[in-house]
């Protein structure tokens, strides 16, 4: 399906980027600062409208990120497990909408991909404290993996690992850093993936939005 996926540019000190697997497009750069910005500005209201909770496992260990979602469902995770569900957990108001110029670079990346009918149903907002990471994990709550997951950084640099299609498998190391995008799509949409670390203080931008926060993730997916 689709165009191939960008060739990452070169680092800053020259070295090569890693070559990734069949299905992961990495954008670096792809926001300007004022991008980024805009987007933080949509977090601030996201985050009032709905604002951060912790999510549960099944046995009630709560997750170590605070997340929010927008669209018109959310990921949700309790005792009775992950799912997606329409209304905040605390408010129970409706989760606000996804913000115009999300929808829009999610669009305009589409195009790129050569991907067509994209209409993403919900966003996670996953904000990472200075402590903050996420367990290696594979995105698979949602209906139909045919749909592609895109996933925008915004604030400190964080190291993203990329596995395989087993939790054994062998992880590449990626720095994302603010303004980075990175799309799982066909053959790469369901390879684990995690966050094992955010390097506190490396935010190229500075917000109200990262006011008490390192790292602010949206991940649009498509859930049903
Ligand atoms: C996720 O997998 O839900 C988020 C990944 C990230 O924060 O970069
Ligand atoms: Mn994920």
């Amino acid at each position: 399906m689709g165009k191939a996926a960008p060739q990452p540019d070169l680092f800053a000190d020259g070295a090569q980027p890693p070559p990734l697997p069949e299905g992961v497009a990495w954008y670096r750069g792809r926001l300007s600062k004022a991008e980024q910005i805009g987007l933080l500005d949509d977090a601030v209201a996201i985050l009032q409208a709905a604002p951060l909770f912790r999510p549960r496992m099944r046995n009630g260990t709560p997750l170590i990120n605070k997340m929010t979602n927008c669209g018109a469902l959310g990921w949700y995770s309790d005792e009775k497990g992950y799912r997606y569900i329409a209304q905040h957990p605390e408010t129970g108001a409706p989760w606000p909408p996804i913000p115009s110029r999300l929808s829009a670079l999610c669009d305009a990346i589409m195009d790129e991909l050569g991907i067509a009918g994209y209409a993403p149903d919900a966003c996670l907002v996953n904000a990472y404290g200075a402590e903050g990471r996420l367990n290696l994990h594979q995105d698979h709550d949602e209906v139909d993996f045919r749909w592609p997951i895109v996933s925008v950084s915004l604030g400190a640099d964080a190291l993203f690992v990329l596995g395989g299609y087993s939790r054994k498998d062998k992880v590449l190391p990626i720095r994302l850093c603010s303004g980075d995008v990175v799309v799982l799509y066909g053959k790469g949409r369901t390879l684990f993936h995690g966050v094992k670390k955010v390097f506190p203080g490396t935010s190229p931008v500075s917000h109200p939005a990262l006011n008490g926060l390192a790292r602010i993730n949206f991940t649009l997916r498509r859930a049903r």
